[in-house]
């Protein structure tokens, strides 16, 4: 069977989206003089030359977050740019311990499994090897930063809740919005802290990005692409109503997901570390069967 490669397509004016076997999307941002990636994979195969066949600009890779699926592909580039509060759960044990182990990839990566036809992809879970953050230069970003690419400026944005460090980045010139995992359809909120400070927190970032309205039409995520933006208005009034306690959790299940819920609309939170632990991405496919 022909081994699948990355899926690439121009979403929008010198944007392309990767999608990397149904898992999670990276992105492309060209500008005049320089280009953005935006994430990096779970590193299941050769993002860096997949960059590099898209722009030939010299060009900069920044990460949303530091999870798996966004991370998981540093070891490919020499310097990531991201949030401070999302370095440290990378380089412990110099990436072996880390939120991009090979355990955490392998397992993330059943996501690919799932959903794409046995033995079709060009990786199997013994094909991960381990990465090595020592050897990776990270250039902290937050609130405010810009990346000037000539002619087209992406601003940084934080949106912390997702992970500690989350960002979004804002394209005023294209009127895009690229907001990682912080708008999802299924919003996991594993922050340890009440579940009230979880969803506050998402909220204060989510008002802010919410008041950038006037300055984006299109939004590009993790894993959507692009996203509704009645996904991001469900998810705002889930989070208030949540928070005063018009809506409670409900047995439910949402994809991979099946436990204790919030929904409403289009959206679901998630904040059981039970629903963590036991997703179970065959789900995807059939959800009837579960
Ligand atoms: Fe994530």
């Amino acid at each position: 069977m022909d081994k699948k490669s990355y899926e690439i397509k121009m979403v929008s004016k010198g944007i392309w989206a990767v999608n990397e076997y149904q898992m999670d999307y990276m992105y492309i941002v060209e500008g005049a003089e320089r280009s953005l990636v935006i994430d990096t994979g779970t590193g299941t195969g050769n993002f860096k030359s997949v960059v590099e066949s898209i722009t030939d600009k010299p060009y900069d890779v920044v990460c949303t977050h530091n999870h798996v699926d966004h991370c998981g592909g540093i070891g490919q580039f020499e310097k990531i740019y991201i949030h401070g509060a999302d370095i440290p759960a990378l380089t412990k044990g110099n990436g072996l311990d880390g939120t991009i182990s090979v355990f955490n990839r392998r397992r993330y990566s059943a996501r690919g499994f799932a959903v794409n036809p046995e033995g079709s992809l060009p990786f199997t879970l013994d094909s991960f090897e381990p990465v090595d953050t020592s050897g990776i230069k990270f250039a902290e970003i937050s609130e405010g930063f810009v990346f000037d690419l000539g002619g087209r400026s992406l601003e940084v944005f934080e949106m912390p809740g997702h992970s500690l460090g989350c960002i979004c980045l804002l394209d005023r010139e294209n009127r895009i919005l690229f907001a990682g995992d912080s708008i999802s359809k299924i919003l996991i909120l594993p922050l340890d802290m009440p579940d009230r400070e979880r969803i506050g927190m998402w909220l204060g970032g989510a008002e802010k990005i919410l008041s950038l309205r006037p300055f984006y039409d299109t939004i590009y995520t993790g894993h959507i692409c692009p996203a509704p933006v009645e996904l991001f208005l469900d998810q705002i009034e889930l989070a208030r109503r949540a928070i005063n306690g018009s809506l409670k959790e409900e047995f439910l299940q949402a994809d991979e997901f099946k436990g204790m819920l919030y929904h409403y609309g289009q959206a679901y939170f998630t904040l059981r570390e039970e629903n963590l632990k036991t997703r179970d991405y065959r789900r995807i496919l059939n959800p009837e069967k579960y």
